[in-house]
């Protein structure tokens, strides 16, 4: 299926299982903003569990906060966010469709790498199993020269944003010959920098209203608390804060479903360390999270790190880990080096101390943080759209499944009486029901043939189907069915339990991380 087809069936099946909903649909939606549905928010849910259990319940010197979205105006003084939280945007004339003019830069150079992949899957195909792909990619002429080609379109911008200099970049966007992606015109207006942050008010009357921000990140909250938290839970460097929560941002191009949302959830963990070991944790942090994310077992070739050429103006260090979307690769989470900015701007504007006191070396210094930052929603479209698949089978029919990993998998088990109309079959199922949602979210189906409620259950990515049938009643046994594999077992239902759990128990996927 085309990248553009898959995407659009993955926004298709969202809707049409329960997992997300345009925002406000019956006004004709909101842009940008979506609605978690029924199996969405247990998906969602369990994502954010996985999240928190492998970096706070896993890790003893971290601990998660949950602050508030509101925050004092002068901590986005302080984090640079009311002079630099802008992008680049840029109008076309014709369309009056309005882009991020970085964006149109980097998707022109994205076109250019799809030009290197078809050379490699050709050259691949050509020289079958003596092809060596890193020898090739490093000697390779016509490869050699897109990539060059890359590296000084990338540089060139990455200087004049540093600079400031936006003439260049609409400069640059005119030599490359980019158009409008929607209609192919041209005609282009100057390069404008626009602030993404979303003012609101706090106060009942006009003259004593005070203007807020909608926090544009979670990070902040963390780094206000950093004092409170390292001295009430007697935190030792170095140690980290995590915490989950809304972020929102007046994004300009927003349209690729919940990858880039004006309202959406972030993951992040500050670690706090020591001046002059932010090298050490960055690979640990780098190798750690990757780890988490093939710890889910989506393909490993999915990932891939893109280190930063511009750096944002509080990092020594930076990369995305990118995952391969039903569109390309595209940055999924971000590990920043972030030095004492932060702490140091807080301290300024605050006038209070924000220092840690070392007593092993009985002096007192500003930490340096490390931090990984995810946004769950894209998280949630990783594993979404790469677990939506259409299977052939080997009578020939097709059938759609969602595989998600089964310790994210919103409804762990259905549970099926064969016959609807059996009375002592449906009991049993029912029976069956109330036991397990003590430890699962389970649910019972009884309408359809159970041919159809395979389907249907593999297509909602319901890890586990079990039938109750007239053998069931006879010798308290059921058939159990894998969504993966279709296998169907016969099991005693005392044995369900653990069946499931060995399946889905968080430490189960966890462990892979070792
Ligand atoms: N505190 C650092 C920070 O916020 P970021 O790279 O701007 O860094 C971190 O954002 C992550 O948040 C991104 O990797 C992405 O997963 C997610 N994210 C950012 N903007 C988003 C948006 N508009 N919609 C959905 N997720 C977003």
């Amino acid at each position: 299926m085309a990248n553009e087809d898959k995407f659009k069936k993955v926004i298709s099946h969202a809707k049409e299982y329960g997992y997300v909903f345009q925002s406000s649909e019956i006004y004709d939606g909101l842009s940008a903003v979506y609605d978690y549905a029924q199996n969405g928010a247990e998906l969602k849910k369990n994502i954010r569990d996985y999240w928190w259990k492998a970096m706070v319940q896993m890790h003893e010197n971290i601990v998660g906060i949950d602050a508030a979205i509101f925050m004092h105006p002068t901590t986005w003084k302080a984090s640079g966010h009311v002079d630099a939280f802008n992008d680049p945007l840029i109008d076309n004339k014709d369309s009056k469709k309005r882009y991020r003019a970085d964006v149109l830069v980097e998707d022109y150079c994205a076109k250019i790498e799809a030009k290197i992949e078809k050379e490699i899957k050709k050259a691949a195909k050509r020289f079958g199993d003596a092809f060596n792909k890193e020898e090739f990619v490093s000697t390779n002429g016509r490869v050699l020269g897109y990539k060059e080609k890359i590296d000084t379109i990338l540089k060139r911008l990455g200087k004049s944003l540093e600079n400031e200099d936006l003439a260049d970049v609409k400069a640059l966007i005119e030599e490359l010959e980019i158009a409008d992606p929607m209609t192919g015109s041209k005609n282009w207006t100057d390069v404008k920098q626009f602030n993404l942050m979303f003012g609101t008010k706090l106060g009942a009357s006009a003259e004593s209203a005070m203007d807020l921000y909608l926090r544009p990140e979670t990070a902040q909250g963390i780094f206000v608390n950093f004092l409170n938290v390292q001295k009430t839970g007697r935190m030792k460097i170095p140690f980290g804060i995590a915490q989950t929560g809304k972020a929102f941002r007046n994004e300009i191009v927003a349209r690729q479903f919940i990858f880039r949302m004006r309202e959406f959830e972030q993951m992040e963990m500050q670690f706090f360390i020591k001046p002059g070991t932010q090298k050490q944790w960055f690979d640990y942090w780098k190798d750690t999270r990757l780890k988490w994310h093939k710890s889910l077992g989506m393909g490993d070739d999915n990932y891939r790190f893109h280190d930063h050429e511009k750096l944002a103006h509080y990092a020594d260090a930076a990369t995305d880990i990118e995952f391969r979307f039903p569109f390309g690769f595209k940055e999924l989470e971000g590990i920043h080096s972030r030095t004492d900015f932060d702490l140091k701007q807080h301290e300024e504007y605050s006038g209070k101390k924000l220092q840690y006191f070392d007593h092993e070396e009985n002096s007192s210094y500003t930490p340096y943080v490390l931090e990984t930052s995810i946004g769950l929603d894209r998280m949630f479209l990783a594993v979404f759209s790469n677990s939506l698949q259409d299977d052939t089978l080997e009578d020939g029919s097709e059938r759609t499944v969602l595989k998600l990993p089964a310790v994210l998998a919103p409804t762990k088990a259905a549970v099926l009486p064969l016959v609807r109309k059996d009375e002592a079959l449906t009991k049993m199922a029912k029976d069956i029901v109330d036991d397990l949602k003590w430890d699962f979210n389970v649910i019972y189906d009884e309408k359809d043939a159970v041919g159809r409620r395979y389907r249907r259950q593999d297509a909602a990515g319901t890890p586990f189907c079990i039938t109750v049938d007239g053998e069931s009643i006879e010798n308290n046994t059921v058939t159990i069915r894998h969504r993966d594999t279709m296998e169907q077992k016969r099991v005693k239902v005392d044995e369900l339990r653990d069946i499931i759990k060995a399946e889905v128990d968080v430490k189960h996927w966890l462990m892979k991380m070792k």
